[in-house]
């Protein structure tokens, strides 16, 4: 008997598919509307200390194999954010995505989203084009270790930090988040990136810089996730690409007992957590695994 039933730490998920941050999770119903297609959990959109516009329009576009997007961190502001949270978390587990500058902002942001019924709060320590935040904070091991020490002391639920893939010290930063107490890793957020437009002459998006997410980024975070399993000993979940259930088994077999998904809610739909399941349990019934557990790591045996 197949169970597609995981664990990140003390976090137990009936399904390992998690939506990750940034799309069909700025309010209540869409969060609910997840949960009800087959998500195990969702993320929310990373969420400051202040309401934010973001950035000016044009913020997304489409590219061969996904998409590029210099939203800007938009969000209402935590205070704000409460309403969405009082609609999503009594339909299921809701992960509290936060962004700030250092160790103050991200324990006050983490403290929030406690107090408001978040399972976990997973620290954007990886946005690869908002000035100030994400990778900025999250490439410096030393920064790392001190924001996820302070969100620790600040807070009970688990603590999570989504890490980024621009860098040449992933494991450094892995082993930052484990040093100071942190209870998982999430892998990877976007590669940053730019797009040009000829007739115009100039990067298309008014950010100029991107990041690049979808199918092309799938191999990146396989490899990340399968780097990160060979120096961490706490749970990774993985992201980036994942479109299907082929796909979900390749992190999974590179050491995730997760995943998320996020570009293929727009480019499969919202039925992508269900396609995955059911694609998930028979490959799994077929292979003789009887649980995530069995898979998670093995193709470093
Ligand atoms: C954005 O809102 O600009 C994207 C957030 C991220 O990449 O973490």
């Amino acid at each position: 008997m197949v169970s597609l039933k995981t664990e990140i730490g003390s976090i137990s998920l009936e399904r390992p598919g998690i939506v990750a941050s940034g799309i069909m999770d700025e309010t209540g119903p869409s969060m609910v509307r997840m949960i009800e297609s087959g998500a195990g959990a969702v993320v929310t959109k990373s969420v400051g200390l202040e309401p934010n516009a973001g950035h000016a329009n044009p913020c997304f576009t489409e590219v061969s194999g996904g998409y590029v997007n210099a939203m800007g961190l938009p969000n209402p502001g935590i205070e704000l954010f409460k309403e969405e949270m009082d609609v999503a978390v009594p339909k299921g587990k809701i992960v509290g995505s936060i962004y700030g500058a250092g160790p103050e902002d991200f324990s006050k942001l983490a403290g929030r989203m406690e107090d408001y019924g978040a399972c976990a709060v997973e620290l954007n320590l990886s946005c690869p084009h908002a000035k100030g935040y994400g990778m900025e904070v999250g490439t410096d091991p030393a920064m790392v270790k001190a924001i996820v020490s302070a969100v620790k002391s600040a807070v009970s639920i688990p603590v999570w930090a989504k890490l980024t893939p621009n860098t040449h010290i992933l494991g450094d930063i892995g082993m930052a988040v484990q040093d100071a107490g942190g209870d998982a890793v999430v892998a990877i957020n976007t590669l940053k990136a730019m797009v040009i437009c000829p007739e115009i002459g100039r990067p298309l998006l008014s950010n100029k810089f991107g990041g690049l997410s979808g199918a092309a980024v799938k191999p990146v975070g396989v490899r990340a996730v399968y780097d990160l399993r060979t120096v961490l000993d706490i749970p990774i979940v993985g992201v980036g690409g994942i479109e299907t259930w082929r796909d979900a088994a390749e992190y999974i077999m590179a050491g995730a007992s997760a995943f998320q998904v996020g570009s293929a809610i727009g480019t499969v739909g919202t039925d992508v957590f269900a396609r995955i399941n059911d694609g998930l349990s028979s490959f799994m019934e077929e292979y003789g695994y009887s649980s995530i557990a069995d898979m998670t790591g093995v193709a470093h045996d």
